[in-house]
């Protein structure tokens, strides 16, 4: 098959890899010339581990192309994806679809023969008939579908998703797009991965219905965190306790700092406002999109508690900036609340991350950016986790120890075992656990 994959950002560039993986000829467009040049050389735009040996080998040999000219990427396709960027729009936090618009008029003057036309980006329920419109319009005579197709992946781990997913969602009743998509997806069916045909409606909103139900269960492990420290409980074990039973499932149950990253915060919000637009609110959903950015801003006030209840001249080493481990993506990630908090109650920071840090250093300020996690705590008086990062798991205790101008180390993934850290000679805050 013939694939034009139209966006080449985190969506857009794995999906285009992987299917050329699968053995398809994927073009990749992206209006960017610097991108495409630099996609070109091989350079990526983002940090996503192993991403860069597949599009290697995909370019090599042959599979995989990259350009700023639509046109004969377009006009051979038999599928053509668009995978562009859905932002919350300004003000309103609706999804900002004029991209997605705009690939469709690009999309109706050049598509060739029958297209299938695979909305991959994550757009509010209509979207597709939208698209739909806009083409019939453009070309009255034109042979094609319109298909959701919504992605599953997950940053940092998302080479794996596409290739060994859950599950395969398609929303099309055009018999011959859903023989375009089947054949795309053929090697899944061989490792009988579940490939789900639905409406197109029922597609579109099966992505926000996931991506808010995550939401919800991290927001749930979260409070019952709070409790946790209230009551004396641990929530590590209430995780495991209720993730056993099978019918709530173990994974998402990590209490954390808040959701953050470019897809919970935004797809939250913008199901909210679609729901509030139809009259049939998700009350859930809108008390989690609260609950959630309170607790960003809340996270700052439990290191100043940690650290006596106040913070001003006081120095405090970060590690771990991005919004969660394997990504350099900065969107939304709780550090962006915390940082700027603590450094207004007076405090000076620190930071190590291991691939944020040119990101970070463009979204905050007054922050000293350091080589190593070693670096980021000498002669800080706290310690504060804020990403899992492995190589933090790692870290020799014993030289922190030595590096830090005092024992307190604040915990905010839950990485480290209170009882050990104590052990150590730390004062240990972490997560919903008894310190
Ligand atoms: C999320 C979904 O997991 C993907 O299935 C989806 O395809 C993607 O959004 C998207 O819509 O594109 P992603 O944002 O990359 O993926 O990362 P997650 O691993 O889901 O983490 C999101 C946030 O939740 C992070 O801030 C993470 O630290 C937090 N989290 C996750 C927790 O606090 N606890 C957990 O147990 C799990």
């Amino acid at each position: 098959m013939r694939v034009a994959m139209i966006g080449t950002g985190y969506v857009g560039l794995v999906s285009g890899a992987c299917f050329a993986d699968f053995g398809h000829v994927v073009t990749c467009v992206d209006k960017d010339a610097t991108k495409i040049e630099k996609l070109k050389a091989g350079i990526m735009p983002i940090y996503e581990p192993g991403l860069d040996s597949l599009v290697a080998k995909n370019v090599e040999e042959e599979r995989l192309f990259f350009t700023t000219e639509a046109k004969d990427a377009i006009k051979d396709a038999d599928a053509v994806f668009i995978a562009v960027g859905t932002p919350s729009r300004r003000g309103d936090g609706h999804a900002d679809l004029s991209y997605v618009y705009s690939a469709a008029e690009e999309i109706a003057q050049l598509m060739d023969g029958f297209t299938v036309v695979v909305t991959k980006s994550t757009v509010p329920v209509g979207t597709g008939d939208e698209v739909e419109e806009i083409i019939r319009k453009a070309r009255p005579d034109g042979d094609f579908a319109v298909v959701s197709n919504p992605e599953f992946l997950r940053e940092g781990a998302a080479i794996k998703d596409f290739k060994i997913p859950d599950r395969v969602v398609v929303g099309t009743e055009d018999e011959r797009a859903r023989n375009v998509m089947k054949e795309l997806y053929r090697p899944l069916f061989l490792n009988e991965t579940p490939i789900l045909f639905t409406a197109r409606r029922t597609s579109e909103l099966i992505k926000y219905a996931a991506n808010a139900f995550l939401a919800v269960k991290i927001t749930f492990i979260n409070e019952m965190a709070d409790l946790c420290e209230k009551v004396g409980a641990n929530v590590q074990e209430v995780s495991r306790g209720i993730g056993l039973d099978g019918r709530i499932g173990k994974k998402f149950l990590n209490a954390g700092p808040g959701y953050g990253g470019s897809c919970f915060p935004k797809d939250t919000l913008a199901l909210t406002k679609t729901a509030n637009d139809y009259n049939s609110p998700v009350r859930i959903v809108d008390t989690v999109v609260e609950v959630n950015a309170a607790r960003k801003k809340a996270m700052a006030g439990k290191v100043i508690e940690a650290m006596g209840g106040d913070v001003s001249g006081k120095t405090i080493g970060v590690l771990g900036l991005a919004f969660k481990q394997n990504t350099d993506d900065m969107r939304d990630a709780p550090s962006l609340d915390i940082i700027p908090a603590l450094q207004a109650a007076g405090a000076t920071i620190q930071a190590y991350d291991p691939e944020a840090m040119e990101e970070a250093s463009h979204l905050l300020n007054d922050v000293t950016f350091t080589k190593s996690a070693y670096e980021a705590v000498q002669d800080a008086d706290a310690m504060v986790i804020i990403t899992e990062w492995d190589q933090f798991r790692a870290l020799d205790l014993d030289r922190i120890k030595g590096a830090l101008n005092s024992n307190i180390v604040v915990d905010l993934r839950n990485i480290y075992a209170p009882d050990d850290m104590a052990a150590r000679g730390f004062h240990y805050f972490s997560i919903g656990r008894p310190s």
